[in-house]
């Protein structure tokens, strides 16, 4: 037995398991480690030494140990999987991995967006769907959301849109009012705060939530026929959300629920699974389309381009490794594979680069030599070295063209899943079209689609967070910006907050602004 030094006051304290039942412990080049109780010191009460290499190495490694967290969507789980095409969609994409009868190996991560590493699962906010198939021509990434649509439509607004969602500078705190500014500022976000503030706005469990790729994607097929096509991944466990009071009551009591779930029902043989169907539509149809179809605000009515079913995703693998495996795998919607392509969404093309970037700077240059991140097929690129490099090709040439048969890629002329586009530079918010309107869809979600269940729920919830600290022109603004969305809920809106409200802030409550709050206002962004 090690000799455990044992307390002064008589009592004693267990030595752990035999020496026989151990592996002894090494330091980090392999040598026997001198010890992981005593750092060495001069004398049993001296200084420690500066040679103690073990301590230090333990200290420095430690000090590291953490890499920062995802700038959005840090909180979050995962497990890998696998697709399988049972349908023929092949009339649309060349993609291997949508060839009918083909199983693709997958990662699938869900997350929160704006909470920190740990905060709790039940935060009412979008649930992002990051999925990564390993497929037989590369990885392909297809980084959604459980909402068809976002806040908004821009990139350029994607990093105020966040800050205003996530802590104030001065306080730390995050804060309903600056929330609310932002919404109400940017009118194109009503349809997602509509859905966010719906019965979907906090999911049961991950398990019991839909995901959408949200944008409008490029499909083209072996003859080179295009389509603008839309991803929605139904759950087979059914859609279920949580009540507000659940969700509070449960933030405290296990702030890792949605985690504990997901790892409960895989460990356990209950494997959640997901049918994709696709929206698929002609890629003349574009030009001409009532609503523009590359606006991340807007859905296709399922009328006009109906559902079509590729296949069935099956999550039944548990990580065995956190940090390697959820923490360290990058997701990239530039990630694409032959068969798929972007559209004109301004938002895809500025995520086109935002992922691989953060991956750099989070993880480092060659994320990608992570096994989770690898792809499973053989690379022959001529990127190489920097931090941490591990991949190599010996002595083949590291450049290109070269004479020594390593492979030289020189396509030249029109490209695979690309479109045309021509015009002037501009800055200019997209061209409106007959039916595009900031309002109209989020307004047709709380008439149409919801219940008065639902729709009772949602002004309590509106309600809820407006008093949460929303006050003067910004909560004006916001209750003439449900106007416009729903003029019958938004009086049921208005009615509890106007009863409840500490509305002493300035201007709150004087004329001028109860005939803002009657008469909205609210710009639209063109
Ligand atoms: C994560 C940027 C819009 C879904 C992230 C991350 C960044 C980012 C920097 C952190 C990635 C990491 O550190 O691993 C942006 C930008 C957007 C945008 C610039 C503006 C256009 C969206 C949209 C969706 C989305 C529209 C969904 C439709 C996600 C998801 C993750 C994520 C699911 C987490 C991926 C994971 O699980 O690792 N985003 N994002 N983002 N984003 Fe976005």
């Amino acid at each position: 037995m090690t000799d455990v030094p044992q307390p002064t006051d008589g009592t004693s304290i267990a030595t752990g398991p035999s020496e026989e039942a151990q592996l002894g412990s090494t330091t980090e080049t392999g040598a026997p480690a001198p010890s992981d109780r005593n750092s060495l010191t001069v004398g049993p009460d001296g200084p420690i030494v500066l040679h103690d290499v073990h301590f230090l190495n333990q200290m420095a490694h430690f000090n590291r140990e953490r890499i920062p967290e995802r700038n959005v969507h840090a909180k979050g789980s995962g497990a890998f999987g696998e697709f399988t095409t049972t349908e023929d969609v092949s009339a649309y994409t060349k993609a291997a991995l949508f060839q009918p009868g083909t199983t693709t190996e997958m990662l699938a991560r869900f997350s929160t967006v704006a909470g920190e590493m740990g905060s709790p699962d039940t935060w009412r906010d979008p649930r992002g769907f990051a999925l990564k198939f390993y497929t037989s021509e590369g990885n392909y990434d297809l980084v959604g959301n459980n909402t068809p649509v976002f806040f908004i439509r821009d990139t350029m607004k994607f990093p105020h849109f966040i800050r205003s969602q996530k802590r104030r500078g001065g306080n730390g705190l995050r804060d309903n009012n600056m929330q609310w500014d932002f919404w109400s500022l940017n009118p194109e976000s009503a349809h997602q705060v509509t859905y966010l503030m719906g019965d979907r706005g906090i999911p049961k469990s991950y398990r019991h939530m839909n995901g959408y790729g949200s944008h409008t994607y490029l499909w083209v097929n072996e003859a080179g026929d295009k389509h603008w096509v839309k991803y929605h991944f139904h759950t087979d466990q059914g859609v279920e959300g949580l009540t507000d009071e659940d969700a509070t009551r449960i933030a405290g009591e296990d702030a890792d629920f949605h985690r504990r779930d997901l790892y409960e029902h895989i460990d356990a043989g209950d494997f959640p699974s997901w049918t994709l169907s696709v929206q698929l539509m002609p890629y003349d149809d574009a030009k001409t389309y009532r609503i523009n179809p590359f606006d991340l605000t807007k859905i296709w009515p399922h009328s006009d381009y109906p559902l079509v079913k590729v296949g069935t995703m099956t999550l039944n693998r548990n990580p065995d490794n956190f940090f390697a495996q959820i923490e360290q795998a990058a997701f990239e919607p530039s990630a694409l594979v032959p068969g798929i392509g972007f559209s004109p969404d301004k938002m895809l093309l500025g995520r086109a680069f935002a992922y691989a970037d953060t991956h750099r700077h989070r993880i480092g240059p060659n994320y990608l030599q992570l096994p989770v991140n690898r792809p499973k097929v053989e690379l022959n690129t001529y990127t190489q070295d920097g931090p941490m490099a591990y991949e190599h090709r010996g002595d083949e040439p590291v450049y290109a063209p070269n004479s020594f048969g390593r492979g030289y890629a020189d396509n030249v002329g029109e490209v695979d899943p690309g479109w045309e586009a021509d015009g002037a530079m501009v800055r200019q918010a997209y061209t409106l079209r007959e039916d595009d309107d900031d309002f109209a869809q989020a307004g047709t979600l709380v008439r149409d689609v919801w219940d008065d269940e639902i729709r009772g729920n949602f002004v309590k919830t509106v309600a809820g967070h407006l008093l949460g600290g929303v006050e003067g022109e910004v909560l004006d603004r916001a209750l003439a910006y449900w106007h416009r969305v729903d003029a019958d809920t938004a009086k049921q809106i208005e009615e509890l907050v106007r009863a409840d409200a500490d509305l002493g802030a300035p201007g709150a409550q004087d004329d001028a602004a109860k005939e803002d709050a009657d008469d909205p206002v609210v710009e639209t962004d063109t």
